[in-house]
């Protein structure tokens, strides 16, 4: 037997959370022996009959001299009752049995503790597993209560090891998720999340049933009533300990509930329909956050960002590339117009707005900064514009999530703000550059503190007062032209941005179309300050970024017939047409026009045998994001293909230089990296396992590559395509290629 294993399991209170417990633990085989201790014997009889436990006992003193090392006691009685079980517990046990809790409240059983024994004992660990239902009582229990939910543990300097051990362990193999928290933190949270909603479930079902008024209300009740009141039907005696076990806290969230109420009230009151949607719509997109979080794991997500979806991609040799399609909007250009329509005056509408992870963080952020935004809704999101000064304080870091450009765009505009504020974002983004951005900004006056090596997350300190400067980029970069423009709008004079090769210019076409003035010598960008935005309709094209999948599809596979419909074809992002025409692809352009400032066509792209090439370096910028895939097209073409100056792409997402080699040597194609570049010799792909290092473009990239693959390929740690592609795998199910997704 393991050093942490259980031998007895002894549960005090056979209630929906000890009864799950002691099921669950029969069950799975998590101890050798279960007894449940109750104050009935008809409750006793009734335990047994239903195989929750292997034996019932009233009385705890028989317990006398049965237990010791191995064992634990399973305290789950209502809160207020905890003490007198402790000191029964006290005269009965020896040091070496394990004790653990499930209360609701950690403040309060701490101190009972604490008043039985002197002091916090070693064989003590208070726990509260974050569980529940509306149902109580012996007939309740269920032993999947605890699979995937989470139990807090909040252990102190006095806890044993071995007794937290077995704790944990004994919850583990129930199936619960185990954290540890502070207790006055714990008591915090949970004050928030579960007691201020079970008071105001109470108190609505209480104060509708006595009001003589709506004496009907029950009988004409509808749905919404349902859902909200149904924690009212809890156990009335284990909430009424829990709130007055908790009542610092308690206090502070209803007060705090109280004053957002009544801010509500005065909104409805003064008919502020503005604030009202946007009261509404933060909550509902917090709602779906959370739902998505659920739906995933519940409770899972709820304090960190680390748990990301396992998601693999099987794809079959033999695909087809044949059809029309129209991919999601541009991500850069949706980016811009949530922040170019939270800055403006008025209210912008936006179409064909990306709703990938990546432009949802921009959106979501901007609602943190106080800006009213409604969807997005297939698409549609209208943005109330607060204008360029109009941004409130967050009330917490505002975190981008995978998105480079959020960060790096958003803190050229944050800089010149006169509150301060953190920009953070996940594993990935934590890694990448931001004093390309940072130093710049810091030139113009901005204070902005970085973690190591210019690495985010970003504290921009408000209140500074920016000069106009003018700035020779040493990398071409429209992440870093766009931050210092967008800063630019805040500086006193003119702003000024040299760029060594064209970038994509949707900043400034998107600042043009919100009638801000931006001018363009050569090769030299400036703005000046002290304009206004003016609030405009603004329709996202489908983002060439992603039609590029596509046109490689249709370029490397025999018999592809495929036409990508109204995509943006910005000379400053076209590079992917261009190297491809290069190699030999056939791609025609089609219905070329203009949509909201920036052109538009359809894409035909017909099968053609490759040939290498060396890609032109002028070209490297305008197909940045393009060169995962085209590395395929590369691996299928006929002799060697050379990329050089392309060293940006060692810190995108992912070094995608090292990434794209690992996965074509994988998959039998010979290629050579280079400090900028990489040469790829065409081959024959083979059948393999690749890995995208959780980088969206990469996993698409080796997708697109089975078309041309002598067997299966699988791509593992696909979920970040939902970043910037999030129905890729439908679309490419449509044309016919073979893909399963696999998720756990
Ligand atoms: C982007 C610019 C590019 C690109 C990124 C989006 C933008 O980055 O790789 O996906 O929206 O401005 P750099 O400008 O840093 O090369």
């Amino acid at each position: 037997m393991s050093e942490q294993a259980v031998r007895n399991l002894v549960v005090v209170g056979l209630g929906l959370i000890g009864g799950s417990l002691a099921a669950a633990a029969r069950e799975r085989q998590a101890c050798a022996h279960v007894i449940g201790v109750v104050r009935r014997e008809e409750t006793a009889q009734r335990a047994i009959e239903l195989g929750v436990v292997d034996e019932a006992l009233t009385d705890l003193d028989a317990l006398k001299g049965r237990l010791g090392k191995g064992d634990v006691v399973f305290v789950s009685v209502p809160t207020l009752s905890v003490r007198g079980i402790l000191e029964q517990l006290k005269r009965i046990l020896p040091e070496s049995v394990t004790i653990t809790d499930g209360a609701s409240v950690k403040g309060s059983v701490q101190r009972d503790v604490c008043a039985v024994y002197g002091a916090m004992p070693s064989q003590v660990v208070l726990g509260h597993p974050i569980a529940g239902s509306e149902k109580s009582g012996v007939e309740a229990a269920n032993p999947e209560l605890y699979i995937h939910h989470r139990v807090i543990l909040t252990p102190d300097a006095a806890t044993g090891d071995a007794h937290l051990q077995r704790v944990s362990a004994l919850w583990q193999q129930v199936g619960a998720d185990v954290l540890t928290m502070d207790v006055a933190l714990h008591d915090e949270v949970l004050a928030a999340t579960s007691h201020l909603p079970h008071a105001i479930a109470f108190s609505l079902v209480d104060t509708l049933a006595h009001d003589s008024q709506n004496e009907n209300i029950f009988r004409y009740a509808a749905g919404g009533f349902r859902d909200f009141t149904r924690i009212a039907s809890s156990d009335a005696i284990m909430w009424r300990d829990i709130m007055l076990a908790n009542k610092p806290a308690v206090l502070n969230a209803i007060d705090l509930f109280l004053d957002n109420l009544q801010r509500l009230r005065g909104v409805i009151e003064r008919e502020d329909a503005t604030e009202l949607t946007g009261v509404f719509t933060r909550a509902k997109a917090a709602r779906d956050r959370f739902t998505l979080m659920l739906s995933h794991r519940a409770y899972s997500s709820s304090m960190s960002n680390s748990e990301s979806q396992n998601v693999t991609y099987v794809v079959s040799p033999g695909g087809k590339a044949q059809g029309e399609l129209r991919v999601p909007g541009d991500k850069s250009i949706s980016h811009r117009s949530i922040m170019l329509g939270s800055l403006a005056e008025g209210v912008t509408e936006i179409e064909g707005f990306l709703e990938g992870e990546d432009a949802l963080a921009t959106l979501q952020t901007f609602r943190d900064l106080g800006v009213v935004i409604e969807g997005p809704d297939d698409g549609k999101v209208t943005v109330h514009g607060v204008g360029l000064h109009g941004l409130q304080a967050p009330a917490g870091a505002l975190y981008v999530g995978n998105s480079g450009t959020s960060m790096r765009l958003l803190s050229g505009i944050l800089a010149g703000q006169q509150f301060d504020s953190e920009l953070t974002g996940d594993e990935s983004l934590t890694k990448r550059p931001m004093n390309r951005v940072a130093k710049p900004l810091a030139e113009m006056g901005a204070k902005i503190d970085t973690a190591a090596e210019g690495r985010p997350p970003l504290h921009i300190h408000g209140g500074q007062s920016l000069q106009g400067i003018h700035y020779d980029m040493p990398v071409a970069s429209a992440q870093v032209k766009s931050c210092l423009l967008l800063a630019g709008l805040y500086a006193e004079g003119k702003t000024s941005v040299f760029e060594p090769a064209p970038t994509r210019d949707h900043t400034e076409r998107m600042l043009k179309g919100f009638g801000y003035e931006v001018q363009r010598d050569g090769d030299v960008i400036s703005v000046q300050s002290g304009g206004t935005l003016k609030a405009c309709h603004i329709d996202v094209p489908a983002d060439i970024s992603s039609a590029a999948f596509f046109l490689v599809a249709g370029s490397i596979t025999p018999g592809a017939d495929i036409t990508l419909t109204h995509v943006g074809i910005n000379p400053t992002r076209t590079g992917v047409i261009h190297i491809l025409r290069m190699m030999g692809a056939s791609i025609d352009v089609l219905n070329e026009r203009e949509v909201g400032g920036e052109p538009v066509a359809d894409l035909r792209v017909r099968y053609a045998p490759l040939k290498g090439i060396e890609v032109p370096e002028e070209q490297v910028p305008l197909a940045i994001d393009e060169f995962p895939v085209l590395l395929v097209a590369a691996a299928c073409a006929e002799g060697r293909t050379v990329v050089t100056g392309a060293e940006e792409l060692r810190v995108k997402e992912t070094d995608r230089i090292q990434a794209m080699a690992d996965g074509l040597t994988t998959l039998g194609i010979e290629c050579q990296t280079t400090d900028d570049g990489i040469i790829v010799q065409g081959g024959q792909l083979q059948g393999g396992e690749v890995e995208s290092y959780g980088d969206h473009r990469i996993a698409m990239s080796f997708t697109i590559a089975s078309l041309r693959a002598q067997d299966s390929i699988v791509v593992r740690n696909c979920a970040n395509v939902a970043t910037s592609f999030p129905n890729f795998t439908s679309l490419a199910k449509g044309i016919g290629i073979p893909l399963e997704v696999l998720s756990d």
